[in-house]
């Protein structure tokens, strides 16, 4: 009977087809390492994200009168709702965690290099869409973090010559974050974004399969085949790298169990202690920092002097990671056979990006404004030096298969 409606589906809807093409006939390279892992961890964490945020979604009240007290409720009264809330607030944070891992990949082994470039282009769309969602989503429960936060973030467009205080204005829809401000990041936040990052992940993904994936030795699978066109060194996804994946899953669950349990708001990194106060637009906090995943690109705002400038600055830190493909000149791809001069770099950007996210937690007093000056300078210098580098550089050979 099974075996009779599948075929009367796979008739009418291409089921085997998709299967085979990115499954079970999908070849990928078969030296896949810890780092492969994220991809398919950042697919996972979205799953959980999309669905324990349908579930807040209906006992949540996006109103400035209810939405605090309607959080409250979902912790302490609705069943489970502390576990989905937790879910939803650590998740974002994994999401981050997840992501940042997935890009340093990237960078190490040179996987936006041609012909990746697109599968790169729509990674840092997914990022952009991704930072526009988290920051959205923070408004929701109407804390103290929740209200200046955005009051400070938005108010950084009204530096923007010209238009910057219309655009302000039009992105509040009030004077002040209000409750109208509440409701349309609602929106946004529940289905716009979601669905603009569901299309977005389709793409990345789509363009992936079309060219196949790197690998850490960056050797090309597609130039040596067997006689049925198989690449010689690779092997299909289904069922090896389902398997794997699965393993990954389960240690990447039992890593959010352990957090979602013992530390849901990681001190104050993941929720910060504010936001336990409701919004009080009569109060500004003592210290007003983003979340952990923004506050390197806060750190780099706070660095420059001039309010318009420090937006330029911020802007750039993210929009210069969209140029990566063209800054590397190399075509070497993997950090294995790269050059001293390339390893110290990637470190140092590692570290730059690092010491600016703890920077931005910090009050921005003499001494640290000073650091973040520093390393603001090192996180550009690192994409300056690539290109300098990368065109003069001297690499190791690169095998010509897979040994490793
Ligand atoms: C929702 C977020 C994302 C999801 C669900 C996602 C999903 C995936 C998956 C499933 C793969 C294949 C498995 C793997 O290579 O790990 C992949 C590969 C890749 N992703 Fe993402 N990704 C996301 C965000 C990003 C971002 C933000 C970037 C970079 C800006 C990025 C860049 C890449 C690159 C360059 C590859 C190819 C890697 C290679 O072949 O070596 N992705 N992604």
């Amino acid at each position: 009977m099974i075996a009779k409606l599948y075929r009367w589906v796979d008739d009418r809807l291409p089921v085997s087809h998709f299967w085979n093409a990115h499954l079970a006939q999908y070849y990928v390279p078969k030296n896949f390492n810890l780092w492969y892992f994220f991809g398919s961890l950042a697919l996972l964490v979205f799953a959980v994200q999309i669905l324990s945020g349908i579930w807040l979604t209906m006992n949540y009240k996006p109103s400035a009168t209810e939405a605090f007290a309607s959080v409250e409720y979902i912790m302490r009264d609705v069943e489970w709702g502390w576990l989905i809330r937790y879910m939803h607030s650590t998740g974002a944070s994994m999401f981050f965690v997840v992501v940042y891992l997935h890009m340093l990949r990237g960078m190490m082994y040179g996987s936006y290099k041609n012909p990746r470039e697109l599968v790169w282009i729509f990674g840092m769309l997914i990022y952009l869409v991704l930072m526009a969602e988290a920051f959205m989503g923070y408004l929701l429960p109407w804390g103290q973090m929740s209200y200046w936060g955005a009051q400070v973030i938005i108010s950084l467009f009204g530096s923007i010559p010209f238009i910057g205080e219309e655009l302000a204005l039009w992105i509040r829809g009030d004077y002040v974050v209000s409750d109208v401000t509440l409701n349309r990041f609602f929106a946004l936040h529940v289905i716009a974004l979601p669905l603009v990052l569901i299309f977005l992940v389709g793409g990345h993904i789509m363009a992936l399969h079309e060219v196949g994936s790197n690998n850490p030795e960056g050797v090309d699978i597609k130039k040596h085949k067997d006689a049925e066109g198989r690449p010689l060194d690779g092997v299909p996804f289904h069922p090896y790298y389902t398997v794997k994946d699965l393993f990954g899953v389960g240690v990447f669950l039992f890593v959010f169990a352990l957090i979602l349990f013992y530390l849901p708001e990681m001190g104050g990194y993941f929720l910060e202690k504010p936001n336990f106060e409701p919004a009080n637009p009569m109060k500004t906090p003592e210290h007003i920092a983003p979340v952990w995943y923004f506050t390197p690109f806060y750190a780099i705002l706070r660095a420059v002097p001039d309010k318009f400038l420090g937006v330029v600055a911020m802007g750039g830190a993210i929009f210069v990671l969209f140029l990566l493909p063209w800054l590397d000149r190399n075509p070497v791809r993997s950090i294995r056979y790269r050059s001293t001069a390339f390893k110290a770099l990637l470190a140092m950007f590692v570290v730059s990006f690092v010491v600016l996210g703890w920077l931005g937690t910090q009050p921005a007093t003499g001494l640290l404004t000073l650091l973040a000056q520093f390393f603001t300078l090192l996180y550009f210098g690192y994409f300056a030096a690539l290109w300098y580098v990368s065109g003069r550089e001297k690499t190791k050979p690169v095998p010509e298969r897979i040994t490793r």
